[in-house]
């Protein structure tokens, strides 16, 4: 489905029937990859699903921000009529919009599941590799960024078949949609200050092998979250949803019917 939000068409699906999640995915992913986690869900919620702006079947905007990404999952909750508070499920980039989502939408959210991110801003190193890598994407397509994020994105036991779908994926991501999101994430705000702030029930979650926002990254960021939950989810890197959809979706269960008590 295609909703016209903030002056661009987003892409999205929704199913199942419940309390509301909202799934924010991954950079440069798509919301394909919460497709293991909706399909266990949605007997008990309705899982809304958007691709970003500039990712998957969304138009792609040259410049967008944090806050762009969260103003657009807003206006997706406007558009579809969707006026109860969400639980926001995001990974890594997901998370990053997820704190831009809970300082500008704070009343629309019931609860926050921060998945493999971190709150902390790019460093200047970060930030300088991050606009040569955007300056390749648009000379040479999506492929270069799939290429160099490939080998850190999984855990050991990863299929081949699973790393080359999502490589595949990834790569098909429009180059000016990848540039702009690889800029925003640059510039974000640091979001470790919000921590203590956060007043709503919070899971962080993370892969016991993640390469990229490491356990001990996130354990911090749990910590500074007042009552905050945390699971390891074994056998899993960064993409944990879809490297061990099972333990994932266990961890989301038990955290949203903790919230219906
Ligand atoms: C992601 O998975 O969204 C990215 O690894 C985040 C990042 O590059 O900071």
């Amino acid at each position: 489905m295609i909703a016209h939000v903030n002056g661009h068409d987003l892409y999205y699906v929704t199913r199942g029937r419940g309390e509301p999640l909202l799934f924010a995915h991954g950079f440069p992913l798509t919301g394909e990859m919460w497709n293991p986690i909706v399909e266990r869900l949605s007997n008990g919620w309705t899982c809304i699903v958007p691709d970003l702006r500039g990712h998957g079947r969304s138009a792609i905007s040259d410049d967008v921000s944090m806050a762009d990404f969260a103003d657009d999952l807003a206006g997706l909750l406007d558009a579809i009529g969707e006026r109860r508070a969400v639980a926001f499920v995001g990974l890594s980039m997901g998370g990053y919009i997820a704190f831009e989502f809970f300082r500008r939408h704070r009343r629309r959210l019931r609860a926050l599941v921060l998945a493999d991110t971190r709150s902390s801003a790019d460093t200047p190193e970060a930030r300088a590799k991050r606009e040569v890598l955007a300056a390749a994407v648009l000379k040479d397509g999506s492929k270069s960024a799939a290429d160099g994020m490939i080998g850190t994105l999984f855990g050991p036991a990863a299929s081949p078949e699973l790393k080359a779908h999502w490589r595949a994926i990834m790569s098909l991501n429009p180059p000016r949609g990848v540039a702009a999101a690889l800029r925003a994430m640059a510039t974000r705000s640091n979001s470790t200050d919000l921590l203590a702030r956060i007043d709503c029930p919070t899971l962080a979650i993370v892969g016991a092998h993640d390469a990229i926002t490491t356990p001990d990254v996130m354990k911090d960021m749990h910590a500074r979250i007042p009552g905050a939950a945390l699971r390891v989810i074994a056998g899993a890197g960064h993409m944990a949803p879809v490297e061990q959809p099972d333990s994932f979706t266990d961890a989301l269960r038990q955290f949203f019917e903790k919230l219906r008590q």
